[in-house]
């Protein structure tokens, strides 16, 4: 099927929010999932007394889909965001949402925005935004009785505007983004707030990213803002298990590409002391895929790993692997895409 794309500079989309066509939302009341609703409207009503908007009662994913070389729609692993989404969901007393209404979302948003899939080769993707929010008026502390759970898609380019390159990161002092036994491992609005201040501090470092260590010992690493770390170490691919991090799907993608490669996964608390001893370390996720990181500050120490323009070789293999494979120009032999056209 041939498909007008829209007006778009393909190549040089930031990343940032781009009114598409349509976006679909279901409502939750009485204790069931109603029937979607696809809107061209991409504002929403909710009462003022809203719990999600009192008492943060909201959780959201982040997910892309990808043209491919061949001319094909794909979408990579909704079903592992559909899962994270709902432990997500019950960790803070919000309903389930079922994976087959997360997927089918999913689905109906791409083929409704296809025209803003960006096409093969800009390096850019349609990146997918599921939102479950309780809106049901509440003025005492307690779960909300209705919610809505929407998704919506904007076309977006490469996250960081140098692409591929290492930058540099340091460890956030002063603040932490989550707690322990708090919900630093669910994707909600509030952890990313509680990182504001940490944000401002990394950029007054006159760094692109922070690091943080665990809340409890503020020792481990923990993970970056947006991003699990990774770190290389001779053969093996090493990062942080800890309670307060949030799964990352692109991280256990990475690790099972480095095992296919042949080395050893290791997923265990790692000390910053350690840090110092590894060949290459990078930032993973969505957004970004691999941002490789050049150096680490820590206090009045300044950690240095690889070259300082170019991403090592390991990073590099595993980058340009996953990447492949989201672009149909590498095997899918872990079934990692959802075709949707
Ligand atoms: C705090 C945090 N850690 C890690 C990630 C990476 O997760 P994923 O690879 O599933 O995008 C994200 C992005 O969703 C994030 O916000």
């Amino acid at each position: 099927m041939s498909v007008v794309k829209a007006d778009l500079d393909w190549s040089n989309l930031p990343f940032t929010y781009v009114k598409t066509d349509k976006n679909v939302r279901y409502h939750y009341k009485d204790g069931s999932w109603g029937a979607p609703e696809i809107c061209e409207e991409d504002m929403l009503s909710i009462n003022i007394a809203a719990p999600a908007l009192h008492y943060g009662q909201q959780g959201f994913e982040g997910l892309k889909a990808f043209e491919t070389r061949d001319g094909r729609v794909v979408c990579f692993r909704p079903d592992e965001n559909a899962k994270r989404m709902n432990r997500t969901n019950s960790r803070i007393n919000m309903p389930e949402i079922p994976e087959e209404i997360f997927i089918s979302a999913v689905e109906t948003v791409i083929r409704e925005n296809i025209r803003f899939v960006p096409p093969y080769g800009t390096g850019a993707s349609l990146y997918l935004r599921p939102l479950m929010i309780g809106v049901g008026p509440k003025v005492g502390l307690g779960p909300a009785d209705e919610y809505i759970f929407l998704v919506f898609a904007t076309p977006v380019g490469p996250y960081y505007k140098g692409g591929f390159k290492p930058v540099d990161a340091v460890i956030v002092e002063g603040f932490d983004r989550a707690a322990p036994h708090g919900v630093g491992d669910c994707k909600v609005g509030g952890n990313y707030a509680a990182g504001l201040p940490g944000s401002k501090f990394v950029k007054e470092q006159g760094c692109a990213v922070g690091l943080y260590l665990d809340p409890q010992h503020n020792r481990y690493i923990d993970e970056f803002s947006t991003s699990n770390f990774i770190g290389i170490k001779d053969s093996s691919y090493i990062t942080p298990k800890s309670p307060s991090i949030l799964p990352s799907i692109t991280n256990k993608s990475l690790a099972t590409i480095a095992q296919d490669m042949g080395m050893l996964v290791e997923s265990r608390q790692v000390e910053i002391g350690e840090v110092e001893g590894f060949d290459e370390v990078g930032a993973v996720g969505t957004a970004a895929v691999i941002t490789p990181v050049h150096s680490i500050k820590y206090g009045d120490k300044i950690l240095t790993f690889g070259e300082k323009d170019s991403a090592g070789p390991v990073l590099t293999k595993l980058y340009e692997t996953l990447t492949k494979i989201q672009t149909g120009e590498v095997e899918d032999k872990h079934r990692w895409l959802l075709e949707i056209l």
